[in-house]
C-alpha cells in the first residue's frame, strides 16, 4: 500500500466550504449514538480536574490505543494538553448527574464525588462501567479542536453495571437487544 501515513495529513484543500451550518452539523452527529465518559488527570500543580466527553473511541487493539478530542476554548485546556496521563472514565445509566457535574465550569467538579488513585494519583471515579489509564501518546491538530491518541495501561470493567448512552443531545439507556449474542 503506498503512502502508509506516519503523521497528520490534510487531505482537503483549504478551500474546501461545507454546504451545512453548524447547527444541522451537530444534530447530524447527534444521530450517532454514543456512550458517556469523564476524562480525569492530575494537573502540573497537583489539582485533579475532569471532563465529560462522548468523543472517545477505540483506535487500536496492538498497541492498545483509544482517542478523544478536546475543544480548544475548554477551560483548563492547557492541563489536559500538558498532561502526560490520563483516565477515561466509562459512566454507567445511573450517573447522568457525574455526567452533568463534570460538562460545567463549576470551581470543584470532584467535591462529593466518591474517587480512587491511579497510576500517578489520577482520578478513578467510584461507581463507573469501565475505566482506561492511560498516557498520552500523541496529540493531533483537529480543527477547532485537539485529538489525544492515549495509549492504556491499565484497565477496569464492570460488565454488570449498564452504561449511559446519549443520542440526539439527551442521555438515554439501553434498550432492546435486535440480536441475540453471535455464534
Ligand atoms: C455528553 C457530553 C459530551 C461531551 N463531549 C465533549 C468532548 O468530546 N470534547 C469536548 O471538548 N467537550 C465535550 N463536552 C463539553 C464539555 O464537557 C464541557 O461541557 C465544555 O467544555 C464546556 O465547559 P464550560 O461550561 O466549562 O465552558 C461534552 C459535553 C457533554 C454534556
Amino acid at each position: 500500500m503506498g503512502g502508509l501515513i506516519g503523521g497528520p495529513r490534510t487531505v482537503l484543500p483549504m478551500t474546501h466550504s461545507a454546504s451545512f451550518d453548524s447547527l444541522t452539523l451537530r444534530r447530524t452527529l447527534g444521530a450517532f449514538t454514543t456512550g458517556v465518559t469523564v476524562v480525569t488527570l492530575v494537573d502540573d500543580a497537583g489539582r485533579w480536574q475532569g471532563l465529560t466527553v462522548n468523543s472517545f473511541n477505540s483506535v487500536s487493539l496492538n498497541p492498545p490505543l483509544i482517542l478523544w478530542s478536546l475543544g480548544l476554548g475548554t477551560p483548563g485546556f492547557e492541563a489536559f494538553q500538558n498532561a502526560e496521563r490520563f483516565v477515561v472514565n466509562i459512566l454507567a445509566a445511573d450517573q447522568v448527574a457525574v455526567s452533568q457535574r463534570f460538562a460545567t465550569s463549576i470551581a470543584d467538579k470532584f467535591a462529593g464525588i466518591p474517587v480512587r488513585r491511579g497510576l500517578g494519583g489520577a482520578p478513578l471515579l467510584e461507581g463507573c462501567v469501565a475505566a482506561l489509564e492511560c498516557c498520552t501518546e500523541t496529540l493531533y491538530p483537529g480543527g477547532d479542536h485537539i485529538i489525544f491518541i492515549g495509549r492504556v495501561e491499565r484497565l477496569h470493567h464492570d460488565p454488570e453495571r449498564p452504561p449511559l448512552l446519549y443520542y440526539q443531545g439527551r442521555y438515554r439507556e439501553i434498550g432492546q437487544v435486535v440480536q441475540e449474542e453471535a455464534e
